[in-house]
């Protein structure tokens, strides 16, 4: 039987195990997926050990994602890039590192705004500058999108992301009291911040002067609809959930270890929907 995990700390409330044993129990497989909690000094031996221990591989979450990146064996190209692994699985013996956060948020919108969405999007505006909006940068950059804005409360993570990234699509710094100006030239707007997340003040744009075909995507999903994706319904602009993100970054590692590529489908969105209301 092949055995995958969930490795964070604290991990209890990850939804992981619910996403990756659907995907077990629709195709049939004789598999496991465990939250496993480690603390953070003992996790560069969880990693030499989680294959003796018999397992194919697994996810890797918050605070693990850079000590991840570190000391894995190889890493693929995005990991490399972000600096942070979020999949794990054993090669030749050797542990690899993915980050998939990338191809979930993609994936995602992809799959929400129907083929070459992009070509209409001439600038987009990613607020925040943490892991997530590394990863969703990262993904866009590989998209024929004219002009990335970063904005952050703290400018300087905002820089040095810019900075770090540079070199794929043209990627600049928007200072936080600047996101008003920016709301009318962005075909695409993203909050990858914890605002908006119940129990957190609402992220509060003014989306008056926004474009008509503007797209506003959050990365937040509990709640489902945010302050800011209600807003943006209000005012008829198409709007994206964050649970998309959450359920694609699962599919590279499921298909890694257990040899089926699973699907994104109605059926299990509902099942992650009806677990986030039921703990509401
Ligand atoms: P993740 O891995 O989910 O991206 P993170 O790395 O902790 O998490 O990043 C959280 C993001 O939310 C950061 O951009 C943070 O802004 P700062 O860099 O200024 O801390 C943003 N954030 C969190 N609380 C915020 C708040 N009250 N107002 C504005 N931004 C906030």
């Amino acid at each position: 039987m092949t055995k995958a995990f969930v490795v964070g700390h604290p991990i209890k409330h990850s939804r992981s195990p619910l996403i990756h044993g659907h995907w077990l129990k629709q195709h049939g497989l004789a598999g496991s997926y465990e939250r496993i909690d480690v603390a953070p000094a003992d996790f560069p031996e969880f990693l030499k050990t989680f294959a003796a221990r018999g397992f194919a591989g697994g996810n890797v979450t918050i605070p693990h994602k850079e000590t991840a990146y570190l000391n894995v064996d190889r890493r693929t190209a995005k990991a490399e890039r972000l600096k942070a692994v979020n999949t794990l699985w054993i090669e030749d013996g050797l542990v690899w590192g993915d980050n998939t956060d990338v191809v979930g948020f993609m994936s995602h919108l992809d799959r929400s705004l129907g083929k070459s969405w992009e070509q209409a999007v001439e600038t987009a505006l990613v607020i925040g500058a943490g892991g997530a909006a590394r990863a969703i940068v990262a993904g866009l950059q590989d998209r024929p999108i004219g002009r990335i804005f970063v904005a952050n409360r703290t400018l300087s993570k905002a820089t040095e992301l810019v900075r770090d990234l540079a070199g794929g699509g043209m990627l600049e710094v928007l200072p936080w009291e600047e996101i008003g100006g920016a709301i009318a030239k962005a075909g695409l707007i993203v909050n990858t911040t914890s605002l908006g997340m119940a129990g957190q003040p609402a992220l509060d744009l003014e989306l008056a002067g926004a474009r008509s075909d503007a797209v506003v995507a959050d990365i937040v999903y509990v709640p489902l609809k945010t302050p800011l994706l209600a807003a943006a319904e209000a005012r008829h602009l198409r709007i994206v959930d964050g649970l998309g993100m959450l359920l694609h970054q699962a599919v590279p590692g499921f298909s890694r270890w257990f040899g089926v590529t699973p699907d994104v489908t109605p059926e299990l969105r509902a099942l992650i929907v009806a677990d986030i209301e039921g703990e509401r």
